[in-house]
């Protein structure tokens, strides 16, 4: 599969523990794109991992470098970007990402997003909370944005190949 032309970047919104990097790496070696993750990005640029970003600056200052971030992930060129599950509610990035990319949101069940993401928790939001009352609170106030994205699919079970497959489709 060649990238088809595509001018623009495509990015994964979606909670966390869905594997929007995990997808969007298969996603990206398919159409033979880069692949970034925005956190990954925000780490470098910063300097400290995200959990010291939080502790430092609270969330709006994560708020302020994702954005910045993304912006300037998105001026360079097409990639495929995977965001971190707020950075498609906040109203800036989002309209960045809603002008200038196509966007896909990734969502799977409540059970399959505690599962994933009690295997790694090293999420400041999570940190010392029970995980699926924060994951049921966030998701709630959260899919009125992901439904604005261009693209929907689910990545409940089975391979994340198939939901790549799923991505690649509705992309064409
Ligand atoms: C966040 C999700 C995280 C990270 C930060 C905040 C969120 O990314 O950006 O901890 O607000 O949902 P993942 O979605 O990759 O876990």
């Amino acid at each position: 599969v060649t990238n088809g032309g595509l001018d623009r970047s495509i990015v994964l919104v979606g909670m966390m523990g869905v594997g929007k990097s995990t997808i969007g790496r298969l996603l990206a070696g398919k159409l033979n794109l880069e692949f970034v993750d925005s956190d990954e990005e925000i780490e470098k640029a910063a300097g400290m991992p995200i959990s010291e970003i939080f502790e430092r600056f609270g969330e709006p200052g994560f708020r302020d470098g994702e954005r910045r971030v993304i912006g300037r992930l998105i001026a360079e060129g097409p990639k495929v970007i995977a965001t971190g599950g707020g950075a498609f509610i906040n109203d800036e990035t989002r309209g960045l990402i809603k002008e200038k990319c196509r966007s896909v949101w990734i969502d799977a069940d409540l059970d399959v997003l505690v599962d994933r993401v009690s295997r790694r928790n090293h999420r400041p939001l999570l940190v010392g909370k029970d995980p699926r009352q924060v994951l049921t609170e966030l998701s709630e106030k959260r899919t009125p944005f992901y439904q604005e994205a261009d693209i929907h699919v689910r990545s409940d079970s089975g391979p994340h190949a198939r939901t790549v497959n799923q991505i690649l489709e509705a992309l064409a």
